[in-house]
């Protein structure tokens, strides 16, 4: 039987090349997606991959969206926690709204998706947990005290889960992508993107989405059983945490 894996924000940016990549190496995919359905119709004719609309920032959506997953495909294996969004501002500009969507969506969503499937991996001795985190949650940005907090949090959160999940077969990572040519990224004033970004990144250029989902393929694959806890940089030089 294929392996499960579930990859929120799944159907567009990092999230498609990781759903993408992971069918491509034979698991039994699910992408998870917010709101753009126009995206993920596309993406789910394009692919065959099957895609389950919630809110991860919505604990109650999580679970019974996650045992919508297990019914369908089977027990989650292998849990790639992609979905994010940002709210750039500076500080003293945020509002509370741009600071609490961030965090629920970029943070408190790890709870939300990792929750209800961990007491299953534990059970069955293997799991894999996949965290996408940020450059920004490294190094900080100016003009996102939320997102950089948030993916901070991921951090802590990976390595706490790891040393809890440890003994029972189950991998705790995080990936920190630099910046990648999604539209994310693209949506970052063109003026900043090449006169603030581009200059800071040795390799010359933006990362491809597929580069991150092959940091994905090697994290969940078996011969990672021994990696967990860590934080796996793919910046383009840009930060050498
Ligand atoms: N460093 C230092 N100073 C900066 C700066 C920076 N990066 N960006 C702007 N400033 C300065 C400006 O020069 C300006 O200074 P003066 O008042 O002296 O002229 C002042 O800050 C105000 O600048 P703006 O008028 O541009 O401010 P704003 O409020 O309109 O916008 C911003 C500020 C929202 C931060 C905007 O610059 C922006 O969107 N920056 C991009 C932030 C970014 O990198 N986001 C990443 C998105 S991609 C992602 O998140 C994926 C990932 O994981 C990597």
């Amino acid at each position: 039987m294929a392996r499960v894996a579930v990859v929120s924000g799944g159907s567009r940016g990092i999230g498609a090349a990781v759903s993408t990549a992971l069918k491509a190496a034979g698991y039994s995919v699910a992408a998870t997606y917010a709101g753009n359905d126009a995206a993920a119709t596309k993406f789910k004719a394009e692919t065959g991959i099957p895609v389950y609309k919630w809110d991860v920032s919505n604990y109650k959506q999580c679970a019974e969206g996650l045992k919508q997953v297990e019914a369908d495909l089977g027990p989650v294996d292998i849990l790639v926690n992609n979905a994010g969004i940002t709210r750039d501002s500076a500080f003293h500009k945020m509002t509370p709204e741009q600071w609490f969507e961030v965090i629920n969506t970029n943070l408190n969503s790890l709870f939300n998706m990792t929750r209800p499937v961990i007491e299953g991996m534990r059970e069955r001795g293997f799991g894999r947990i996949v965290n996408i985190s940020s450059i920004n949650g490294q190094k900080g940005q100016f003009g996102q005290t939320n997102y950089s907090a948030a993916k901070a949090g991921d951090l802590g959160f990976t390595k706490a889960l790891a040393q809890e999940s440890a003994g029972k077969g189950v991998t705790v990572n995080a990936i920190c992508p630099g910046y990648i040519g999604t539209e994310m990224v693209k949506a970052v004033p063109k003026e900043v993107l090449e006169k603030s970004i581009l200059p800071q990144i040795p390799v010359r250029r933006l990362g491809e989405p597929e580069e991150i989902a092959r940091c994905v393929l090697f994290l969940v694959s078996d011969d990672a059983g021994f990696i967990t806890g860590s934080t796996l940089s793919a910046n383009g030089g840009q930060y050498m945490a």
